[in-house]
């Protein structure tokens, strides 16, 4: 689905990404991990097209596309939907009729209030985008955008900050339908046909962890002073992380990595 080879970005004269490789097989996600400042949100922008992240090397795939340098709203329409960390507020923009602009995106017709009673938001559809909204509604109001999009490759960036244990549920059963791994959508199919409908890919970034409660996880990577370092069980490395710090989860991954070019040893 996403594949990224030697990819470095500059932003605002600076690098901040320096020889990224990363590759998202369909149906699976993938948690980004990694400490402030490391580059997590300047990748995810950069896979979506947002102005300002400028590649000067290396490309981007998306499903057997070159989208490097494709304008971000064809990478929308190519099915690429992000949720950002901080989404600004939008006077003079009514929620209901964004959800309806990111339903036509994804080339569906639907029921906007129908939709929006999914994510318990229907109140919300005639307030301008975000507005006063609280950081929870916020993000509830991220997924619903994402759902009328309904996107291939579904990017979070921190999808619980500011979330309240109770709206966590909430977010983790948005996000399972939005990968098409619920409970609900499996409702009257085989276990076979679910697991063969499970197309979606997604990359999500978190600091806590909490999101594993609710989703299922292929795969966790850590991303370190702009390069990616370690890729294996999420799970495992929220643990090595929470045990050990940044630090010797870095560490760590060097040591595989010169393990991995060393020749076997000779009896
Ligand atoms: N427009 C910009 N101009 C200059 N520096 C920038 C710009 N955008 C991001 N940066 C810098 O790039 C670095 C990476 O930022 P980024 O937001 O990608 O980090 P992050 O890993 O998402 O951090 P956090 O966990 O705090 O969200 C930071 O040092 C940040 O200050
Ligand atoms: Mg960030």
């Amino acid at each position: 689905m996403l594949l990224i080879e030697e990819l470095r970005v500059e932003v605002g004269g600076r690098t901040i990404l320096n020889n990224v490789e990363m590759e998202i097989p369909r149906g699976e996600t993938h948690i980004l991990f990694g400490p402030n400042g490391s580059g997590k949100t300047s990748l995810m922008m950069t896979i979506m097209g947002f102005s300002g992240y400028n590649v000067t090397h290396g490309k981007i795939m998306f499903k057997g596309h070159d989208i490097t340098h494709m304008p971000i709203h064809e990478r929308a329409r190519l099915g690429i939907g992000v949720s950002v960390q901080r989404p600004p507020t939008v006077h003079g923009l009514k929620t209901r009729n964004l959800v309806e602009v990111c339903a036509k995106t994804g080339g569906r017709t639907m029921d906007i209030e129908e939709l929006a009673a999914e994510v318990n938001f229907v109140d919300f559809l005639d307030r301008d985008v975000n507005h006063k909204f609280s950081g929870g509604e916020i993000k509830r109001s991220e997924l619903l955008q994402l759902m009328a999009q309904d996107p291939d490759l579904v990017l979070l960036d921190e999808p619980e900050s500011g979330v309240d244990l109770e709206n966590m549920v909430l977010i983790g059963e948005t996000i399972n339908l939005l990968l098409h791994r619920g409970v609900k959508y499996r409702k009257g199919k085989s276990h076979r046909e679910a697991v063969a409908e499970q197309n979606k890919s997604a990359l999500i970034i978190t600091h806590t962890g909490h999101i594993l409660d609710y989703i299922t996880a292929d795969r966790g990577q850590v991303l370190f002073n702009g390069h990616l370092c370690c890729s294996r069980n999420a799970r495992e490395i929220l643990k090595w992380i929470g045990e050990f710090g940044y630090e010797e989860c870095v560490r760590c991954a060097m040591d595989l990595q010169i393990q991995a070019k060393m020749p076997p040893a000779s009896i």
